[in-house]
């Protein structure tokens, strides 16, 4: 059985790639391809973190993975990752063990992956400055993956610790040779943002309707309880709202939750799953005005999805040998 550690994704897996396979995921779940059950979440309050269990099949893979990954929000104070994760993969064909693969960097990737397709169908054609809010871990691939489907000039970088978004804008301006301004608001941020990316664990919005231009894209990754959210009712209330899985999210996304407990929103008011747009099934963004949101809290076709992508680069790496 194989064995990948984080190096090894790091140096096989390009965000590109993810990307791709991502998006025929989502065709697959749309089509009823995909075995998906909901995941679960064991809370351990005494520690302060969540540890969940993400079991998938993507039959057009033949694929099986379970992702085991914690969050522990306390632990960047520490100097450890918010996130660990681990994959086992599983030839579905035959139930045999394929590999076991280190994936906190494979879910950042996927994630950003993610978040690049629904920019992709959703965000202006012409949009070009990036406000990312929560500059962690998540905040890296985020911007990668924008940055594949977008020609992006300028990014505002905001984090509730400026140190966190200087270290943000000092590596990803060099990675990304994009302009990189650090400023002190959320909403200095977002205000002249044409795409936004939040990634944060915070439990209250840290973006407000009133602060965002016409035409605007979110994608709302950060937020992934009933109780966690980031973007505020009336920008639920006002934006085209497309979400990974609508199961999900109605269990899941304190961001969709919140405003239905409040009885100012309704399951039925989001617009679509991101596998009915990428199906061609439903346009994404048909105006240049409208607001448009991507909520994601993260599935398990997206690991199956790079875990397959991983697999097929490194079996053809060493049969290159
Ligand atoms: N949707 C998905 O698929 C998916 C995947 C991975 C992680 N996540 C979630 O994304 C979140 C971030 O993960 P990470 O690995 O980047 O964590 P991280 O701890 O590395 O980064 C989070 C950052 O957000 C900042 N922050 C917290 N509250 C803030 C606020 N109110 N305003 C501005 N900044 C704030 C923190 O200072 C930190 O720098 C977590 O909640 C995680 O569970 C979601």
């Amino acid at each position: 059985m194989l064995y990948l550690s984080e190096r090894d994704v790091e140096r096989i897996l390009d965000v590109r790639e993810v990307i791709e396979v991502v998006e025929e995921a989502f065709k697959a779940l749309y089509k009823g391809r995909v075995l998906l059950p909901l995941r679960t979440r064991i809370e351990s309050k005494k520690d302060g973190g969540d540890i969940l269990s993400m079991p998938c099949i993507i039959e057009d893979f033949s694929l099986y993975t379970n992702k085991i990954v914690s969050v522990y929000p306390g632990n960047i104070e520490k100097g450890l990752s918010t996130i660990h994760a681990v994959i086992v993969a599983v030839d579905a064909s035959n139930g045999v063990p394929l590999g076991l693969i280190e994936a906190g960097y494979l879910t950042a990737l996927r994630t950003g992956a993610v978040s690049g397709v629904a920019t992709k169908y959703l965000s202006r054609r012409d949009a070009e400055v990036l406000a990312i809010i929560g500059c962690g871990f998540q905040a890296r691939t985020q911007a990668k993956g924008v940055g594949e489907v977008r020609k992006i000039e300028k990014i505002y970088a905001y984090d509730i610790v400026a140190e966190r978004a200087e270290r943000f804008a000092e590596e990803m301006s060099r990675k990304l040779k994009v302009e990189i301004e650090v400023v002190g608001t959320a909403r200095e941020a977002v205000e002249k943002a044409d795409i936004i990316c939040t990634a944060t664990t915070s439990n209250t919005p840290v973006i407000k309707r009133e602060w965002l231009k016409p035409g605007v894209h979110i994608n709302a990754i950060g937020a992934y309880t009933p109780n966690m959210r980031e973007i505020d009712t009336e920008t639920i209330i006002d934006a085209k709202v497309v979400v990974d899985m609508k199961e999900a999210a109605l269990s899941e996304a304190g961001d969709i939750i919140i405003p239905i407990r409040e009885g100012r929103y309704s399951e039925e008011k989001i617009y679509a799953e991101l596998g009915e747009i990428v199906s061609g099934v439903k346009p994404g963004r048909t105006s240049d005005e409208e607001i448009t949101v991507f909520k994601s809290v993260g599935l398990a076709l997206q690991d199956n999805a790079a875990v397959y992508a991983l697999l097929r680069k490194y079996i053809k790496e060493l049969s290159m040998k």
